[in-house]
């Protein structure tokens, strides 16, 4: 008897639905993964990478942490894109937000939370760089969207500005970084039109994205 049987029996029912659908499905899985997608996004519950978009075990490469943020130092979030890039040869990073961030709204609302906050510190970063479009509302739920949209647009920028993805680029791979807002109200993903094929070109898209986000507000 373990306190986790009713993860244990669900975890016997999954297997032996996707077995009957598909006999052979696990013994190709374990031979080898091909993924062509890198998913960066929140580790909060309610955003599961696969399920949004209705990809299976092995279609796409997972990192999460909280808030989604891509520092240029984090060994963790590094080494998962290396990874990804050079030895999976993902084609697409998703760069994946969602609207009712907690970590975005503690950020916002400098909620002492502990050794989090330091983490949180490059959402604050965020809010700095755009004070001006963020101070024109008082409505916190507002403030909130932008600031989760301004957040993967920044970490989109992150992205591309990785030795990694640039290295990648250089060799011209195949390789594009894109920025989603996800809605946990109706389970939809806001795409923002933010899609970086090459470092040169990076620049521009991430000039515009900032431009769509400031002229909606
Ligand atoms: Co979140």
């Amino acid at each position: 008897m373990s306190l986790l049987d009713n993860l244990l029996k669900n975890n016997r029912d999954w297997s032996e639905q996707i077995r009957s659908s598909d006999p052979d499905f696990f013994k190709k899985l374990s031979q080898q993964q091909s993924p062509e997608y890198l998913w960066i996004g929140c580790a909060d519950s309610r955003v599961p990478a696969n399920e949004i978009v209705g990809l299976l075990p092995g279609e796409i490469f997972v990192h999460r942490n909280v808030a989604n943020i891509v520092v240029h130092t984090d060994l963790n979030c590094l080494s998962v894109i290396q990874f990804a890039v050079e030895i999976l040869k993902v084609k697409h990073i998703l760069v994946v937000g969602h609207y009712g961030c907690g970590g975005v709204r503690y950020a916002l609302q400098k909620t002492r939370l502990g050794l989090s906050d330091n983490w949180l510190r490059h959402l604050h970063d965020v809010e700095e760089k755009h004070a001006s479009l963020l101070q024109r509302r008082d409505d916190l739920d507002w403030r909130h969207d932008r600031l989760c949209e301004l957040n993967v647009i920044e970490q989109v920028r992150n992205v591309c500005q990785t030795t990694i993805v640039q290295e990648a680029w250089e060799r011209k791979a195949d390789l594009a970084v894109h920025g989603w807002v996800y809605s946990l109200k109706n389970g939809l993903v806001n795409d923002l039109s933010l899609c970086a094929t090459s470092f040169e070109q990076s620049g521009s898209v991430y000039a515009q994205a900032c431009e769509r986000v400031h002229r909606l507000a």
